[in-house]
């Protein structure tokens, strides 16, 4: 990603060779590389001010820092190194990434390199960088922490939850059709540097818009609202989604109770097929 920028783009404070103990790298500097729409210095000071509005902002309404300040993600808690894909994955041919369409390029723009450059820059992101199993991943280390739960008053340990439903179970096989956490949190057109909380009427995922969550042309293109009723964060748990458990607590004792009887009886078969006189005690 940052292949065109210069060390000390990033680490500012480095000028000589050997150097003394760096600071850390503050992700807003501005760096060397200009913003061609804008020809501006480019800096990612917007993801900033997005983040500042979103639910992980860190001050409130007031300006004050909300509580618990240190709880709240910053760009390096959620892009640290191993979350990009490495990188022959942006070599694969997938769709939007094709030979046939670089040679288009080829046709009119004659350096291989300003081909590729461009011709990246744009596809890379037609397509999701990471897949849904490891974006989970990412948002679990705090969305599954029981105490932040607890400290923040959310209902659900919101990864481990995503995982008992059937979208979080074909992400734990690396199925990338399936919606991950960033599909049905952030509003279309907006970046997930703005995701906000459920109570909040213009969420993605408030009571009122969820129905328009499902009902996209790639997933239930069909679903009405109520579709989008059932608990997508239900845990197995009598506090937080009695019917569910109660439900889930029936089918194991209707399995249990089908299939355990039924065992037995095939047990019994096999001893009758291997010792067919087999006999309990004697017979008269
Ligand atoms: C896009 C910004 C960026 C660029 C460009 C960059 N770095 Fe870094 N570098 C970071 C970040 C972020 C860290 C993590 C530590 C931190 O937060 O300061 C880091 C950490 C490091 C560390 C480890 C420091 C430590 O305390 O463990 C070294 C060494 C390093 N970079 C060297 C380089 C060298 C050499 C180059 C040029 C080839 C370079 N960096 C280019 C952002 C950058
Ligand atoms: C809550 C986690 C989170 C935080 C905090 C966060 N980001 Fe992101 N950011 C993401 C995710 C996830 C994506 C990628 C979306 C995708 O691949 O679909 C992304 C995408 C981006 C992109 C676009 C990358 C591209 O090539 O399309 C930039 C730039 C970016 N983030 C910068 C930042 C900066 C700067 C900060 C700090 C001010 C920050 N992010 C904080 C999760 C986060
Ligand atoms: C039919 C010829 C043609 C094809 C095919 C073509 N381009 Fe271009 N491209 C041009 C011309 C001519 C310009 C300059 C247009 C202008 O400045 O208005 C241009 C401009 C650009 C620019 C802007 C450069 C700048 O510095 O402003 C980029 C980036 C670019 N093309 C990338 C691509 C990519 C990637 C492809 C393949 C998907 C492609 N082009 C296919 C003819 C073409
Ligand atoms: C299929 C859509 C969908 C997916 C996928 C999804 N969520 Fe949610 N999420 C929702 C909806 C809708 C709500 C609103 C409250 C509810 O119904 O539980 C919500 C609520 C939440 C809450 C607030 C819980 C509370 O009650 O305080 C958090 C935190 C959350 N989601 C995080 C995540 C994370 C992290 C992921 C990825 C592992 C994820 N969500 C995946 C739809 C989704
Ligand atoms: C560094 C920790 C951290 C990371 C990483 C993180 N979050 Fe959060 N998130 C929080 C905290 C803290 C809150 C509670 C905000 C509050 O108290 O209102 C929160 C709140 C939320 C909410 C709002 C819950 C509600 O009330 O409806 C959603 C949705 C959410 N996060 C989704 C995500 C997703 C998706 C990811 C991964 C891309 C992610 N978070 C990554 C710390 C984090």
């Amino acid at each position: 990603m940052h292949a065109r920028v210069k060390c000390e783009g990033c680490h500012t404070d480095i000028t000589e060779i050997p150097h003394k103990p760096a600071k850390k790298v503050d992700c807003l500097v501005e760096c060397h590389i200009v913003e061609p729409s804008s020809e501006k210095k480019f800096s990612h000071k917007d993801v900033e001010t997005f983040l500042a509005t979103s639910v992980h902002g860190r001050l409130d309404n007031e300006g004050k820092e909300k509580k618990y300040v240190e709880d709240y993600p910053n760009c390096k808690n959620c892009h640290d190194n191993p979350l990009y894909r490495p990188l022959s994955f942006f070599k694969k041919v997938r769709p939007g990434i094709s030979e046939a369409s670089l040679g288009r390029c080829r046709v009119c723009h004659k350096k291989e390199e300003f081909v590729f450059q461009f011709y990246n820059h744009v596809t890379t992101r037609l397509h999701k960088s990471r897949n849904p199993l490891n974006i989970a991943e990412m948002c679990g280390r705090c969305h599954d922490d029981p105490a932040l739960v607890a400290r923040h008053e959310l209902s659900t340990k919101a990864v481990f939850s995503y995982g008992e439903t059937f979208h979080g179970k074909a992400a734990s096989f690396l199925d990338e059709r399936v919606p991950d956490c960033l599909d049905c949190h952030v509003n279309k057109g907006e970046s997930v540097h703005q995701m906000i909380s459920h109570k909040d009427p213009k969420a993605s995922t408030h009571d009122n818009n969820r129905g328009k969550i499902c009902a996209t042309i790639d997933c239930h293109p069909s679903a009405s609202a109520k579709f989008a009723s059932y608990g997508v964060h239900a845990e197995f748990s009598l506090v937080q989604s009695p019917a569910q458990y109660f439900f889930t607590v029936f089918f194991i004792i209707l399995t249990g109770c089908t299939l355990l009887p039924l065992m037995g009886i095939i047990f019994l078969d096999i001893v009758r097929r291997f010792f067919p006189h087999a006999e309990m005690g004697r017979r008269k």
